[in-house]
């Protein structure tokens, strides 16, 4: 398996009141809230794809899909994958730079990030060998500014503690003109999408993940959902955080979104 690595920089060690907390050769600097939510992925990383697959009916592939062809990612870009989990994006970012290129999925859960190296020595595409896992958090990236030709974040941001910090983060490392493509579930301003968006996880989603034993877990959707952003604020979000243009495209009939923001 590859190793979970530092990054190809220090991290720039922003004062802050977050907690340090070193892990492997990785310092990660969580607050209580985000340490719960670090818990949590890795709890449910062993079901973690599985549990998306049934829920979307595998429609996930295809939303990331887009995601990734909206970032722009091309042949020979150097590219993040943020909040990577088991990797799906970094793996679709992957064939997009080819050989040539490279993809850096980082993830806080040392446990997630296992799982994708173990998928990336599962599987036989020689381009995969040009991704790298890196343990790091999201709100203190470790990368110098204007590393990355695009940046992919799949379910990432709602999870994400403090969100206009992230975008920061985000748009640091960017160059400029180039992009970030963030896919998530919508917080519909529909009250046809919002109710079936909450019958599908009060009644799919949580029985699902209770027979796994991971129903608070799964519970915990529901209201990241409700405290997320709709499209505008997100697209508000990007421009507060220095990006020159965003744009917020609904998916999957409104159930999930996609935030495209170039720098
Ligand atoms: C719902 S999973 C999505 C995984 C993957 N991107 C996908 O689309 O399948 C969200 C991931 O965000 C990670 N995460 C949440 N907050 C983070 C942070 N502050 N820094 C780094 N990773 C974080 C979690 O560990 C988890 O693996």
């Amino acid at each position: 398996a590859i190793p979970v690595t530092a990054g190809p920089t220090a991290a720039s060690g922003h004062a802050g009141d977050r907690r340090r907390r070193r892990r492997g050769s990785v310092a990660v600097r969580c607050s209580s809230a985000a340490d719960e939510r670090q818990a949590l992925f890795s709890r449910i990383a062993p079901v973690y794809d599985h549990v998306h697959d049934v829920l979307s009916l595998g429609q996930h592939r295809t939303w990331k899909r887009i995601c990734v062809s909206w970032s722009m990612a091309k042949r020979g870009d150097r590219v993040l994958d943020l909040c990577c989990g088991s990797g799906d994006l970094a793996f679709l970012l992957s064939q997009k730079v080819g050989l040539d290129g490279e993809v850096v999925g980082v993830d806080f859960s040392g446990q997630q990030l296992q799982t994708a190296a173990s998928r990336q020595d599962q599987r036989w595409k020689a381009c995969y060998k040009n991704i790298k896992w890196i343990e790091g958090d999201a709100l203190d990236l470790p990368f110098t500014d204007h590393y990355f030709d695009a940046v992919t974040v799949g379910y990432g941001l709602r999870n994400v503690v403090d969100k206009p910090k992230a975008m920061q983060e985000i748009l640091r490392v960017l160059k400029p003109g180039s992009r970030a493509s963030v896919l998530d579930f919508n917080k519909s301003s529909s009250f046809f999408t919002a109710s079936l968006q909450s019958w599908a996880i009060d009644n799919v989603v949580v029985p699902l993940a209770s027979s796994y034993g991971l129903t608070e877990e799964y519970k915990y959707l529901k209201s990241s959902i409700s405290q997320y952003l709709t499209g505008e604020e997100l697209e508000k979000l990007a421009t507060e955080a220095g990006f020159s243009s965003a744009k917020h495209y609904e998916l999957g009939g409104g159930l999930m979104g996609n935030l495209v923001a170039t720098r």
